[in-house]
């Protein structure tokens, strides 16, 4: 499995590639908001395209999504190129992130403008990461439109779960895979019982026709929800700094490195 980081942060995307461990890097507008306000104080401005430069020459060899802002299909299609335009030159590793559904209720009439921008910026051979993916069926057609990549939003499925079961949790709390029992019988929205479930009929539905289309487990918020998405056969996990952190600790591993170092004789360490 692929691990990209997820995060607009310049010294946090250089660390993990230091440590060796990084194949790519998703960015969205709150990851860029986030990497701004820290950056940005006293009302000086960010020089925004010399930023997002720096980060595809540290991934040079390495896809990075960078996600629209339009929502109709004719701006997304048109924010898309331009994007794709000014910073594929770079390093040649720019991916366009685009929403599966770029429509803020249901009453509107624009649900198929993310498919139709996949769709029109895949013909021009550009890459498209397909965002917030929440069923499987938004995934199949996402993947039948073209994109490269298709996103399902683990641990926002969990959230979801949690909030309509009154449940009270912490954003990075674990949610179990195979979904949460209670007296009125497993939770599940439509049928996904679990982010990571949600992870799993993606890649069942995308592998059981043979598309080439990816599945990046996105929305990641604790290690043991990256095992599990390695386990359902994730091609590509997303993942937080502090996620990637978390992967190697474990009190054992603290507690024999201690008695290691304490058994350690003189002439052994002299060698
Ligand atoms: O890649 C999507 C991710 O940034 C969303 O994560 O934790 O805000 O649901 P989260």
């Amino acid at each position: 499995m692929k691990i990209f980081i997820d995060s607009a942060d310049v010294d946090e995307i250089q660390q993990a590639y230091k440590w060796g461990v990084i194949d790519g890097v998703t960015t969205n507008p709150s990851l860029i908001k986030k990497a701004v306000d820290r950056r940005v104080g006293d009302g000086k401005k960010l020089d925004m395209k010399g930023y997002v430069a720096q980060i595809l020459e540290m991934s040079k060899g390495n896809p990075v999504s960078l996600e629209v802002t339009e929502r109709s299909a004719e701006g997304m299609i048109a924010q898309g190129k331009k994007l794709f335009e000014m910073f594929n030159p770079i390093a040649q590793n720019v991916n366009i992130k685009i929403p599966v559904n770029p429509a803020l209720a249901d009453d509107e009439a624009s649900h198929f403008d993310g498919i139709k921008a996949i769709r029109s910026l895949a013909e021009d051979n550009i890459p498209v990461n397909c965002t917030l993916v929440f069923t499987p069926e938004q995934a199949l057609l996402a993947a039948k439109a073209g994109a490269a990549f298709v996103s399902p939003f683990a641990g926002r499925v969990d959230d979801l779960l949690r909030k309509n079961a009154g449940m009270s949790f912490e954003k990075s709390d674990y949610y179990p895979a195979e979904g949460h029992d209670t007296e009125g019988g497993l939770l599940h929205d439509d049928g996904v019982l679990s982010g990571i479930d949600l992870v799993r009929q993606c890649v069942d539905i995308l592998d059981y026709y043979g598309f080439e289309t990816e599945v990046l487990a996105a929305s990641l918020r604790n290690p043991r929800q990256v095992r599990e998405a390695a386990l359902v056969g994730a091609d590509i996990a997303t993942l937080p700094f502090t996620v990637i952190q978390g992967m190697l600790k474990h009190v054992k591993t603290f507690e024999g490195m201690n008695s290691f170092m304490n058994d350690i004789v003189p002439e052994y360490a002299e060698l």
